[in-house]
């Protein structure tokens, strides 16, 4: 085991051209731009028409390496969090891997849904301190539109598409970024309540019906309670394994589910909602995209300076949570 700190060096995010509006959406089914923008705070998400999901992952790379000044032929790792790839196989890891010319990493994909990005930070730290490995690529990608029901409004209103990246640096002379802590949690009994079905494309000797159509299907009231009680528990847990206060923390991104999460989240620990970075306004939820976004949009909008303390937390299918604090 090798004891390196590690270091967050570079961040990129990348959307879909197509812009859909509330009032887009208002024409796909019943449902009123009022009862969006009052219940999530969502007035737009974007989502693909024509683009590949990995290629957005891909700009979104090269915008965090670009920010890091790294190449990707010193990448020695690439994990991309998805659930909803462009392909199985070869994966969008691979096909990074393979297209921006990180000849020596070790690439494979991840899903833990809307907590991907956490947990592919978790994975790469422990990955890196094991092997010595010095540069990382993180990517949290996903396309909900493409597993959207389109026949339930309390879900369609929701999602969008996209991908943000991060660059972790395994050394010690790093002078930035330094992840103080971070943490993933499973809450398997409660797993039910937000489902993504597996494909199946049936057999010669078994069709499969339409209730098997890979589509989310979602408790969105126990989500709700859950990401308000679990975002605490983990904002708590990383203070404490990070020895910092959260009165001491400059930026809080939280995964962009519903703005209302967060400002309960803020409410409950009595912090300045100002201090929540908060986009979902213009995304909606990109799942596994979510806090990368989030964070590379943050980092850019309000510069926190060196020193200041960010911290991370997202919440999922599975269900799962996971998060990250680190001093800019
Ligand atoms: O990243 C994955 C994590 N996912 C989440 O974090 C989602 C967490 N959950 C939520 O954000 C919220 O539960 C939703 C936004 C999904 C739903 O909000 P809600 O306040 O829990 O609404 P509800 O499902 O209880 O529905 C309230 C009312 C119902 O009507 P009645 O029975 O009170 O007459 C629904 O039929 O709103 C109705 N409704 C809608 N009306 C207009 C549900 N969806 C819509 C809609 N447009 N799109």
């Amino acid at each position: 085991m090798v004891n390196l700190s590690m270091h967050i060096i570079g961040t990129g995010a990348a959307v879909p051209k197509r812009v859909i509006t509330n009032e887009d959406i208002t024409k796909v089914g019943d449902t009123s731009d009022e009862w969006i923008t009052s219940r999530t705070g969502i007035k737009e998400r974007r989502m693909l028409s024509g683009e590949a999901l990995q290629d957005l992952a891909k700009d979104a790379a090269r915008e965090a390496l670009d920010a890091a000044n790294i190449a990707a032929a010193d990448l020695d790792l690439i994990i991309v969090a998805t659930f909803t790839p462009t392909n199985f196989t070869p994966n969008t890891a691979c096909y990074l891997k393979s297209t921006m010319g990180a000849g020596k990493a070790v690439a494979f994909d991840i899903n833990s849904a809307c907590s991907g990005f956490a947990y592919s930070l978790w994975v790469a730290q422990s990955i890196m301190a094991v092997h010595g490995y010095k540069n990382a690529l993180i990517i949290g990608a996903d396309a909900l539109s493409i597993v959207t029901n389109w026949d339930d409004r309390s879900t369609f209103v929701l999602f969008g598409d996209g991908a943000g990246a991060a660059v972790l640096c395994g050394e010690d002379e790093a002078s930035r970024g330094e992840i103080l802590a971070s943490t993933v949690h499973n809450f398997d009994d409660e797993g039910h309540s937000l489902f993504v079905t597996g494909i199946n494309n049936g057999t010669p000797f078994y069709k499969p019906g339409t209730s098997e159509k890979s589509i989310v299907t979602m408790d969105g009231k126990t989500v709700f309670r859950f990401a308000t009680v679990v975002c605490v528990d983990i904002m708590r847990e990383l203070a404490e394994k990070a020895k910092v206060t959260l009165d001491e923390v400059s930026y809080f991104v939280l995964h962009q589910a519903n703005g209302r999460i967060i400002d309960h989240v803020a409410g409950k620990l009595k912090l300045p909602i100002e201090r929540f970075f908060k986009n979902v306004d213009k995304y909606g939820n990109t799942s596994a995209a979510s806090v990368p976004i989030a964070l590379h949009q943050m980092m850019q909008e309000c510069r926190p300076k060196t020193g200041e303390l960010v911290m991370l937390a997202a919440f999922g299918g599975g269900l799962t949570a996971g998060g990250a604090v680190f001093r800019v």
